[in-house]
């Protein structure tokens, strides 16, 4: 729809900064027109993690036809487009270093602004696609495989960090652990599935806290009392129940998120509490989430899984608020692998 008070603004996003090749056009920051998604994850899954160069050179090579297939979903050609955006860090700098590089030729050859993007600020843009109420101010958890972070977000594109982990990321402990009981990467999805055979009661990990930093997660301890654990059952000789272990270390990482959350919603006095990251696609972190949010009047957003697993229709939704107040990247943007949120 368009009118002579307010345009449309179509955008292009592109994001490559781990292991997804992904591109979409996103209309005013929440519709979402086309959304492409080309996973690597079959390449990477015999190696048991993601393999940084095997990564980089799968971008480059799916980065075209990734484009292009969102663009014809769109029903959009280039000249349509209102900017370019892409996640220029945090991430794996060989594999953000092909998504920058070709944003950078297409604005620069279509004469169209360009828009870097902070990948965590896209996973919590990610909210907005389904929630068109949705406004700051809010309390957005994101866990992520490289992340777990609780982040204020004060106003569209002021973030506030509040909590971080002090060790491991959860998408990382649960990978760890998946790898631990024979499930394979990426294990967060196959925890999931089989712990919902398990009893989440039935061996008691340990839920860290830290002494002066309510906010603050740490993982690595409870990572390593899994390990503990498997290890004395087989010293024992006692067969091991891995659904019991998926759904017994699944509940621990839940728990945790779900109090530091709320705990820090409540002291805030944010009544407004989302999550993202590929994390928040847990089946039990979305419904404890909502159980506990319920409990304490406050309201819970979450993204569909397709939303908050890696993909471009987020980076999209945040480059729309950047667009809106101004921001735009040189033609020197570049690759920054430990970009720290809220930096621009
Ligand atoms: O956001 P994402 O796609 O990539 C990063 O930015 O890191 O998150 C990937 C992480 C992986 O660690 C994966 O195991 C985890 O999210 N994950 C899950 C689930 N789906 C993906 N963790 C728990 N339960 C899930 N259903
Ligand atoms: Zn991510």
């Amino acid at each position: 729809m368009m009118n002579e008070e307010k345009k449309d603004i179509d955008i292009l996003a592109i994001e490559t900064s781990c292991d997804e090749t992904a591109a979409a056009v996103v209309r005013n920051g929440r519709e979402v027109l086309s959304n492409i998604i080309y996973t690597q994850i079959k390449l990477h899954t015999v190696f048991g993690g993601v393999v940084p160069e095997i990564a980089s050179r799968k971008h480059i090579e799916k980065i075209n036809p990734v484009i292009e297939a969102a663009l014809a979903e769109a029903g959009k050609k280039l000249s349509d487009i209102d900017a370019v955006a892409v996640t220029y860090g945090p991430g794996l700098v060989g594999a953000l270093l092909v998504g920058v590089a070709e944003a950078k030729a297409i604005a620069y050859g279509t004469k169209k602004p360009l828009i870097g993007v902070h990948h965590i600020e896209g996973h919590i843009s990610a909210n907005y696609i389904e929630h068109k109420e949705l406004e700051p101010p809010f309390l957005c958890l994101v866990a992520s495989g490289g992340h777990s972070h609780l982040v204020l977000v004060r106003d569209y594109g002021v973030y506030e960090i509040i909590g971080r982990t002090r060790d491991d990321a959860a998408g990382e402990a649960f990978d760890k652990v998946a790898r631990a009981i024979g499930l394979g990467y990426p294990g967060g999805p196959k925890v999931d599935k089989l712990a919902r055979q398990g009893n989440p009661r039935a061996i008691t990990f340990p839920r860290a806290k830290i002494a002066d930093a309510p906010d603050d997660f740490s993982f690595s301890g409870l990572k390593s009392a899994v390990l503990n654990y498997l290890n004395q059952c087989q010293m024992k000789g006692e067969e091991v129940n891995k659904a019991d272990v998926a759904a017994s270390f699944q509940q621990s990482v839940v728990d945790v998120l779900t109090d530091h959350t709320i705990q820090a919603a409540k002291r805030l006095k944010i009544d407004k509490v989302a999550i993202a990251g590929g994390v928040a696609s847990n089946s039990t972190l979305r419904g404890q989430m909502k159980e506990v949010c319920e409990k304490n009047g406050k309201k819970f957003y979450y993204p569909s899984p397709v939303y908050c697993t890696d993909n471009a229709a987020m980076i999209g939704a945040a480059a729309y608020y950047e667009y809106m107040k101004g921001s735009r990247a040189g033609w020197d943007l570049n690759a920054v692998p430990n970009l720290k949120i809220g930096s621009r």
